[in-house]
């Protein structure tokens, strides 16, 4: 399966006068690229690609876009109709196994998904060792990672377990969420129940109180439902590879998805969207204009970026941030929210940055960041739980990947190479001939005898 891509197809590589034939490899869209895994061995090079720009790390049935064309599929479906007719148990569904469910296997995983919703009640205990302000994607990172202590049968035979593995960790990662904003809020946790879906059971664990009972509104599920099967999979970026990279070393799937959310965590990354509303509040509360914000952007000098714009991929538009653009007047609407400032404030930013010279050299777009905050800001969440809320909806798209590359035959430790740039082989200094380079060091004010806090040495020596 995996092979499927190298065709006999050749490019040339010519060194040092000598020719070499490099495979072509061709994808289901028509992807093309260079099988470089000969290269070291047959020509001693090998490939310098910092960031990974070009890097093909595998072959993958999961996901594909196009960023030039905005084109994003799922399994071969586009995320267009996704959005617009699944709920988000299916999506997970589909990406996990590969096709959409049938009304069975979607009852049968939906079974799953709520019969596995509750966390052993020792986790329970180790929300009250995180300080009250942590933050809840290091709380999240750390209780998957716990998961593997509590469920160990699922780790010993993973790809005979992965079913459940999968609805497992996609049922409890859901209820940890909730339960962290319900501790970080000193409040009593709500359990999930059996009868709701996975969205509407999500939502009652959060705003559900013995004081205040929770009404759960089909809008809300819906446009969530929308907002997590927009974020499933986005193919290989930096949290799905961390996953990749630390689930090749053999590392079961709670411990790599514990890697994925704290990559995810990052502000280049996941963390943008409560980045992009943090942004917008302060646009907002300083009354400034928004324009000041676009050239701070533009300054070389400055290193603010213009959070929720650019994409590594998509050099013409975000297909998932078009989406979420259309969905933000729907949802506002139905929850009776005639008005949002940050939405205005984000929309004038959009407009004159879409015409401004230095955005569009760099093909720089709203990506599916700038606007997913208004809409978790409208159904309640709190903008610390935003990225958490991207880890439940990336999920789907982690364990799918984990599972792709353990059933691969030609797998691979994750292992880039490198080009050296430090020092040649030197000779061995001896401990008392080294120089100190401590910045403690206190080489100008220190007195004959006085030691450095460091070295221990006479520094005046
Ligand atoms: N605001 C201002 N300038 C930007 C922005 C931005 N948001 N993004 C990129 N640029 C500029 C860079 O300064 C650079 O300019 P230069 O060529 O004059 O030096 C050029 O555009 C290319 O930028 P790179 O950083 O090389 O692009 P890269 O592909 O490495 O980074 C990234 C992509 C990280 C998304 C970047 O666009 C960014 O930092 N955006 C803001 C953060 C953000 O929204 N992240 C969420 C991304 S979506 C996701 O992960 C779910």
């Amino acid at each position: 399966m995996m092979n499927d891509f190298i065709t006999d197809k050749k490019a040339e590589l010519i060194y040092k006068g000598k020719s070499y034939s490099l495979p072509i490899v061709i994808g289901s869209e028509g992807e093309v690229g260079v099988d470089i895994r000969s290269l070291r061995a047959e020509t001693g090079l090998i490939t310098f690609d910092s960031g990974y720009m070009n890097t093909g790390s595998c072959g993958s049935e999961i996901t594909f876009l196009d960023g030039e064309k905005g084109i994003l599929n799922y399994r071969g479906y586009s995320i267009e109709s996704l959005a617009e007719n699944c709920s988000f148990a299916e999506v997970a569904f589909l990406l996990v196994h590969g096709s959409l469910p049938t009304r069975e296997e979607l009852t049968v995983f939906s079974n799953l998904l709520g019969g596995f919703a509750l966390i052993h009640e020792d986790m329970i205990h180790f929300f009250d060792s995180f300080p009250v302000n942590a933050p809840p994607m290091s709380i999240l990172s750390s209780m998957v990672n716990v998961l593997c202590n509590y469920y160990p049968e699922m780790t010993e035979n993973p790809l005979e377990n992965i079913d459940m593995m999968a609805a497992r960790l996609i049922s409890k990662v859901r209820t940890i969420a909730a339960f962290s904003y319900k501790r970080s809020k000193g409040l009593p946790l709500i359990y999930p129940r059996h009868d709701y879906s996975y969205c509407a059971n999500f939502l009652n664990m959060m705003f559900d109180s013995p004081v205040n009972p929770y009404e759960v509104d089909e809008e809300v599920v819906s446009a969530l439902n929308k907002l997590l099967i927009l974020h499933a999979d986005h193919e290989q970026n930096c949290s799905t590879s961390a996953v990749r990279l630390v689930g090749s070393a053999r590392v079961n799937l709670y411990a790599s998805v514990s890697a994925g959310i704290s990559a995810l965590w990052g502000p280049l990354h996941g963390g943008a969207n409560q980045a992009v509303i943090e942004m917008l509040e302060s646009i907002h509360v300083s009354g400034e204009n928004y324009k000041k914000y676009i050239e701070r952007a533009k300054d070389p000098k400055d290193p603010f970026r213009l959070v929720g714009f650019g994409h590594r991929v998509y050099k013409s538009h975000d297909p998932r941030a078009r989406i979420i653009k259309k969905a933000c007047d729907q949802v506002l609407g139905a929850l009776g929210i005639s008005q949002d400032p940050l939405l205005d404030i984000a929309r004038e930013i959009e407009e004159v940055a879409l015409r401004d010279d230095y955005f569009i050299e760099r093909n720089l777009y709203p990506n599916v960041d700038f606007y997913s905050g208004i809409i978790y800001r409208a159904l309640g969440i709190p903008s610390n739980m935003f990225t958490v809320m991207f880890a439940l909806g990336r999920l789907p798209g982690w364990i799918a990947h984990w599972k792709e590359m353990w059933e691969d035959p030609n797998w691979r430790i994750g292992r880039p190479r490198q080009i050296y740039t430090g020092p040649v082989s030197r000779p061995f200094v001896k401990m008392e001939d080294r120089s100190c380079k401590s910045s403690f060091c206190p080489v100008e004010e220190t007195k004959p005898g006085v030691h450095c806090p460091v070295c221990k040495q006479d520094v005046r020596k």
